[in-house]
């Protein structure tokens, strides 16, 4: 429930929260001008794709549950001219790094961890019989990286637009998401779902977007920003989700499937575990598994409450789903950590937060709360100084706005 208490005072807008990160993300620089330097010609196109900040709905994507994330107005973007060779050259103007890989022999080993999600999204577009051509490239990014808002998806959703467009290939978003998805899985050798992929493709400037990740079924949901305001709290705890338990949660929900289907044969995913049919099996789980699975399908419900309350505006419904799930990601899932819960923790108490939750993957990144727009900046501040407090460090606080999915321009 948003607290009572608090003066109202004056608002910093989106662009002030950003501006740090802005400067950080090197965004002044001229892009184009950058290209010409380096290939001797301007680029033909470009290709954008967002990040993403979820609101409810974590660590059900790879179990066939539900999601309810936006895109957000941070982007990775590709500016591309199509080669007549096979020769792939990037530089990540951000990084000042340089990645050259030749399609028609592919390998990972001796590059950047950057160029492996290009040269991921270029391995299974081949593999899936489409034939690419060549192209020189620069990539910028405004996504924060290692942040768990889905910089990776951004520079694979980026990436297979300009790939499908240097060859005139129209593929639809979903497959394209899928194929962006099978890049991370088995190129980077990150499991992980869809989620992130398909929203950065499929957004909508002003909306949220529930997904099945079962089906694939999928809608828009109003994120209404006349009255509440998305604030992220990055931790800066840095994790490789490669190296993290990511992998093992998923083997864990695995393992706690097999287990569970040994006395329900009918079941054959998270989406179809109800919680009654759950609880009757419980007690075959062993401790861990039993909290992984509670999880699952716990939060799967927390999304399908979380998508009807946004649609009918309900934002205190949907702020003490966003509690309940962080609780359960925090106790039953383990993926939070003492700097997520203390952000939320402060948040919480903070005038006018309608919930607050880490988002995404976790063990590190961000903490994301819904706040009406007049306490935002309380927040923000609250937050931040008990954060420095704590940890002798600030955590870095954005404002997003929900924002359109990935799209292709002339130069
Ligand atoms: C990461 C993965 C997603 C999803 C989230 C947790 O962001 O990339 O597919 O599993 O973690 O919800």
């Amino acid at each position: 429930m948003p607290r009572k208490g608090g003066q109202p005072i004056a608002l910093r807008s989106p662009q002030e929260y950003n501006d740090r990160a802005t400067v950080l993300a090197g965004a002044n620089m001229t892009p184009s001008l950058e290209f010409l330097k380096l290939y001797g010609a301007g680029p033909a196109l470009s290709a954008r794709a967002p990040g993403r900040v979820n609101l409810i709905g974590d660590h059900t994507d790879y179990n066939g549950g539900y999601v309810l994330p936006a895109a957000i107005d941070r982007e990775a973007v590709v500016e591309f001219r199509p080669a007549d060779d096979s020769r792939v050259e990037i530089a990540a103007l951000d990084l000042t790094e340089r990645a050259v890989f030749d399609l028609r022999e592919l390998k990972a080993a001796t590059l950047p961890a950057w160029a492996k999600y290009p040269l991921g999204v270029a391995t299974i577009l081949l593999e899936e019989g489409h034939i690419l051509r060549g192209m020189r490239a620069t990539l910028r990014s405004t996504v924060p990286i290692g942040a768990g808002l889905s910089s990776s998806a951004a520079v694979e959703a980026a990436f297979a637009l300009a790939f499908c467009r240097s060859c005139g290939l129209t593929v639809p978003p979903e497959q394209l998401a899928r194929i962006c998805q099978r890049a991370e899985n088995e190129v980077v050798g990150m499991r992980c779902g869809i989620m992130d992929q398909f929203v950065s493709f499929l957004g909508k400037r002003g909306k949220a977007l529930f997904l099945d990740c079962q089906t694939l079924e999928h809608s828009l949901v109003p994120l209404d920003d006349s009255r509440a305001r998305i604030l992220v709290f990055d931790t800066r705890v840095k994790r490789e989700l490669t190296g993290s338990p990511y992998n093992r949660r998923r083997e864990e929900c695995e393992e706690a499937l097999a287990i569970m289907r040994r006395h329900a044969p009918e079941l054959s995913s998270y989406h179809n575990l109800t919680v009654n049919l759950f609880k009757s099996l419980a007690h075959h789980l062993p401790e861990t598994l039993r909290k992984r699975a509670r999880h699952v399908v716990t939060e799967n419900g927390r999304v399908l409450f979380g998508a009807k309350a946004l649609r009918a505006g309900n934002l205190i419904a949907f702020g003490a789903l966003m509690d309940a799930s962080h609780d359960s990601l925090r106790d039953d899932f383990e993926a939070s950590c003492p700097e997520l819960d203390l952000l939320v923790e402060t948040a919480r108490q903070s005038a006018g937060v309608f919930g607050c939750r880490m988002t995404g993957a976790g063990f590190g990144g961000c903490a994301v709360a819904l706040v009406a727009l007049e306490h935002a900046d309380n927040c923000a501040r609250a937050a931040t100084a008990a954060f420095k407090a704590r940890f002798g460090k600030e955590p870095a606080v954005y404002s997003f706005s929900a924002a359109d999915g990935a799209s292709l321009e002339e130069r």
